[in-house]
């Protein structure tokens, strides 16, 4: 019927809405296959698409166009929570209806959208005349970059999952799979990173450099070597290259968003929170997760720290280690975790009890050390066992090298994997639940339906401190990791330098932190004592720096060197900057032109010319000024330093 219309060679220009960027679809000799230009100058030379299928010919071989569906589409997106409450769903599409020319005749679609600073492509397979199942041995898509490409990485398939530092290299020195978002900076300047957005029901995409040494997706496998079974009609995950002038300009894409479906409900109930934690006595040793007399979650400690939080003015406490399962060696026995059972130290209900009477929001904790098969059989009864005690958040932990799942061994970012982290969402949406996940799948975007999923961790935190982490690391993230959405980096550790846990930064660093690394779920991650004894004025701006922001301006950067940026607070006209730097001590010029009409009172904390993340860490100023958004700010970032301000509107 649609014979007519069919077509076995097809040249087609998509171009974005400010006709900047071009997707150029090709289907030639019955292949498919695309590029991307930038400014005329080409950024994606001619790529493959396409998937070979189990005990099937491959999957974008014998190919014609059956129809074609063209689509323009503008619409200002509104978040409930985040980086910047509005969101521009700006695209230009095309749907290429595809079909096989020969026997078994299978049909696809190829959708691609773009838009000014991204270009989004997905296959969508719908039930086939036989059969209605599929399974996908490999995804063939290529991003087939010139190989001078500089590429800022962190390798995938390791037993740390994601918590590796970041390293620069060339695309043709790419020896094994690495994460997205994959930052990248072509020869000829441009900037993109290659991610996905809506990964649902399928592996994770990890990029390798193939033998004809070509960029390609290596999607995750399962244990049987496949990358997915799935139930047709299905649809791949978008595959999304961000284009961007300069290193800054890639940091406020947040076109992922755009490329989920909008909530799924009523999320009304959503907030986002700042919580301390009994937790960071445990790392330092004070403490212990398992019971005995160094017990960090008893009724009494988790009292104290209500009381704590009370008078910090934060609004919740994350309590780790008061269940059953941390006895011993805890990575080795996750198998025996109960998250309906407390230690005999610890009164769940009572401590609830307690933080409402308080008005403090607990974080439940759940870590799984990846035994997924003993945590979903409790997951109905764990998240009733919260919600019944009025818990509303719970952070959760998948600290093994591999998910094990009945004896079985899988990544934790296969289809096995992310189906897992979906159902956990899932679950506590309906019981009015927020998660906090760490070692967790990386985000997708996929919050935008389900805006419970407040934060996730996914790169090395300040857990790495006390000599894995380097001043350049959180000067990395915001290019990279930070491109998939917020991180629970648990920032705000003053005890700068305890012997067990020295931190690579100076004291007020830790305060930039909070504006720098953006989470829904944003921890003051050190024990109460150093912000109520030790340093109280520092403790303010913690205190009074939002978790959710209006508006996000980058103001400078460069990656893995420094990164400054400005946030305005939703609730208020207030706005916050903070920065960063990598060993190298720097001075930045701020103009604040970002700033509304009015007299603004600025409080800064800033490194003295002095300090230095290796031997004066403490040394921190703290001044008022009155400013307006006529006026500027020259502010030095020592090495390994930072600094933070808050800008308080006052007329
Ligand atoms: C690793 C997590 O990142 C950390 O925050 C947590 O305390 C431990 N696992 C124990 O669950
Ligand atoms: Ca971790």
């Amino acid at each position: 019927m649609f014979k007519w219309f069919s077509k076995s060679e097809v040249e087609r220009d998509i171009f974005s809405p400010d006709e900047k960027i071009k997707f150029h679809f090709s289907l030639k000799s019955h292949r498919i296959s695309y590029s991307v230009f930038k400014n005329d100058k080409i950024i994606i030379h001619p790529s493959r698409l396409g998937f070979i299928l189990c005990g099937e010919d491959p999957l974008g071989d014998n190919l014609k166009l059956v129809r074609e569906v063209k689509k323009k589409h503008t619409e200002t997106i509104t978040m409930p929570w985040g980086e910047d409450e509005k969101i521009l769903n700006n695209y230009n599409e095309t749907a290429f209806y595809l079909a096989e020319i020969k026997a078994p005749y299978r049909i696809f679609t190829f959708r691609v959208r773009v838009f000014d600073n991204t270009v989004a492509f997905r296959y969508e397979i719908p039930p086939q005349p036989k059969f209605s199942q599929i399974t996908i041995k490999d995804e063939l898509t290529e991003f087939n970059t010139d190989l001078n490409t500089t590429a800022w990485k962190i390798p995938a398939y390791q037993p740390d999952r994601y918590e590796y530092n970041y390293e620069k290299t060339f695309v043709h020195d790419l020896s094994n799979s690495v994460h997205t978002p994959l930052t990248l900076r072509t020869p000829n300047g441009c900037y993109l990173a290659i991610h996905e957005a809506a990964l649902y029901n399928y592996g994770s995409m990890t990029i390798k450099l193939t033998n004809n040494l070509t960029l390609k997706t290596d999607i995750t496998p399962l244990s049987d070597g496949t990358v997915a079974h799935v139930r047709l009609p299905f649809q791949t995950p978008w595959r999304m290259i961000m284009l961007a002038d300069s290193a800054i300009e890639l940091t406020i894409n947040r076109t992922m968003f755009a490329l989920n479906e909008p909530p799924s409900g009523d999320f009304s109930w959503v907030k986002t929170l700042k919580f301390i934690g009994i937790w960071w006595a445990m790392y330092v040793g004070e403490w212990t997760w398992a019971p005995g007399e160094r017990h960090g979650a008893t009724t009494k400690h988790a009292k104290e720290y209500i009381d704590a939080a009370v008078r910090l003015g934060i609004q919740g406490l994350l309590i780790e280690g008061w269940n059953e399962g941390w006895e011993g060696d805890w990575l080795e026995n996750g198998i025996y975790n109960k998250f309906t059972v407390s230690t005999p130290d610890f009164d769940t209900e009572e401590v609830a009890r307690y933080a409402k009477r308080n008005n403090i929001e607990i974080v439940g904790h759940h870590e799984t050390v990846g035994f997924i098969d003993n945590y979903e059989k409790q997951l109905e009864e764990a998240y009733n066992y919260y919600a019944i005690n009025n818990i509303h958040y719970i952070k959760t932990g998948y600290a093994g090298s591999m998910m094990m799942i009945n004896g079985r061994r899988e990544y934790h970012h296969s289809q096995l994997g992310v189906n897992h982290y979906q159902k956990t969402v899932e679950l506590a949406a309906k019981k009015h639940i927020c998660l906090d996940i760490h070692e967790p799948i990386k985000g997708t975007g996929t919050e935008r339906t389900w805006p419970n999923l407040l934060s996730r961790e996914g790169a090395r935190g300040q857990e790495y401190e006390g000599g894995a982490l380097s001043p350049s690391h959180a000067c990395y993230l915001p290019y990279t990791r930070l491109l998939s959405g917020g991180m629970d980096y648990t920032s705000g550790i003053f005890d700068l330098a305890n012997s067990v846990k020295r931190m690579s930064t100076t004291l007020a660093r830790q305060l930039a932190y909070f504006v720098t690394i953006y989470s829904g779920m944003q921890m003051a991650a050190d024990r109460p004592f150093m912000y109520e004894n030790e340093f109280p004025e520092e403790y303010e701006f913690i205190k009074n720096v939002p978790t959710n922001f209006e508006k996000t301006i980058p103001i400078a950067g460069e990656i893995g060197e420094y990164y400054v940026v400005s946030r305005k607070d939703r609730e208020s006209d207030d706005w916050y900057l903070g920065g960063v730097t990598d060993e190298t001590g720097r001075r930045i010029h701020i103009p604040l032109n970002f700033l509304g009409q009015g007299i603004y009172e600025a409080t800064l904390y800033t490194d003295t010319d002095d300090a230095h993340y290796r031997d004066n860490q403490y040394s921190i100023r703290k001044q008022k000024i009155k400013v307006g958004s006529s006026d500027s700010l020259d502010i030095y970032m020592a090495p390994g330093g930072g600094f933070a301000v808050q800008l308080k509107r006052i007329n």
